[in-house]
């Protein structure tokens, strides 16, 4: 069986689920290749027998990059697919919407899993929280492994019907998510692409301490940044500007060696959203680890 799984990180998480799951169909025979969503090029989704899609969960829903990609892709009719997600606190609709998009395109849902991973959200490091930290576990990662085993095992029941059984039968695989709790749904809406590309992208700025290094530039997952600016107090270099092909990610902000990125995330309306998320975690029994936003060491994923 051949099989190719896609995925969408930016800070590996979601990659290491990847992998777990792809041991897992290798160890029962399969082949499976592996693509990254904005790093390489997708190829034809009809040489492969089976398709996961695997991303973080962002504001709720699934990134932009994901969004475009599952828009444009074609060949899944009759194609089995999996499905899975990352999260820190509450996954909302990410997987849901991923599988509804897959469905609809003719392909035949064989497995859902998910994951917690650290949430390097620069609007809950900023209130000294880092949700999920040491995810994905030593369990979850063996489950992925296990559940690399069980989708590979439905694909080989599915592929040992006949045609006309095939197209009307789906497989007995996990249920979707329940509805995304109504605070979530609101901050859900209020970042939809058309908001951030007309309004949140301008908020972005380097203030007089930045000191010209391009990091944000790089790491910015849509190449958004350019140092393109006046030299500013900090530098006499030129300094960063913001487009608006933006995900709210807040990797610019929190990269910024000197913190010298202002963004919508420093807005008092923002920040009191956050809390209130932060609240919420900590009362529904996230996992959590208190921080200090200004000491990378105490939130990166590896620490
Ligand atoms: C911009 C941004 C938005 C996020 N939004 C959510 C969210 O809505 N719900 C959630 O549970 N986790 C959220 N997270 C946490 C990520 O889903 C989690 O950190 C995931 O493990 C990241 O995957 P990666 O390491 O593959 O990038 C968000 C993280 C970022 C950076
Ligand atoms: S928040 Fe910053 S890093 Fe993220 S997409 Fe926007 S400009 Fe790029
Ligand atoms: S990361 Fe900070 S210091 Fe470096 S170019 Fe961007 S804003 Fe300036």
């Amino acid at each position: 069986m051949n099989v190719l799984i896609v995925t969408f990180s930016q800070f590996g998480t979601t990659e290491t689920i990847a992998d777990e799951i792809g041991q897992g169909l290798t160890s029962d025979g399969a082949t499976v290749d592996f693509v990254r969503i904005g790093g390489d090029t997708v190829p034809d989704l009809r040489n492969y027998d089976l398709i996961g899609i695997g991303t973080p969960a962002y504001m709720f829903r699934p990134p932009f990059p994901v969004t475009d990609f599952l828009r444009e892709i074609s060949g899944l009719a009759g194609k089995p697919f999996f499905t899975f997600i990352l999260y820190g606190t509450d996954r909302g609709a990410t997987g849901n919407r991923v599988r509804r998009r897959l469905r609809r395109g003719g392909g035949v849902d064989v497995g859902y899993f998910t994951a917690r991973g650290p949430d390097v959200f620069v609007g809950y490091l900023r209130e000294g929280i880092l949700f999920s930290p040491d995810h994905p576990s030593r369990d979850e990662r063996a489950a992925a492994q296990e559940f690399g085993r069980t989708v590979g095992r439905r694909v080989a029941q599915l592929e040992a019907m006949d045609e006309g059984r095939r197209t009307r039968y789906h497989p007995d695989c996990e249920s979707y998510d329940p509805a995304t709790p109504v605070l979530y749904a609101l901050e859900r809406a209020s970042l939809n692409r058309f908001v951030i590309r007309t309004t949140l992208s301008r908020g972005f700025h380097a203030d007089d301490r930045c000191i010209s290094c391009g990091l944000c530039v790089q790491r910015c997952p849509t190449k958004n940044i350019a140092l393109t600016g006046a030299p500013n107090g900090g530098s006499t270099e030129p300094t960063p500007e913001w487009g608006s092909d933006c995900l709210m990610c807040g990797v610019c902000a929190l990269v910024c060696p000197v913190d010298a990125v202002r963004c919508p995330y420093d807005w008092g309306i923002t920040r009191l959203f956050m809390k209130l998320n932060v609240r919420r975690g900590k009362r529904t029994g996230v996992p959590f680890r208190s921080v200090d936003p200004a000491d990378t060491s105490t939130w990166t994923p590896s620490s």
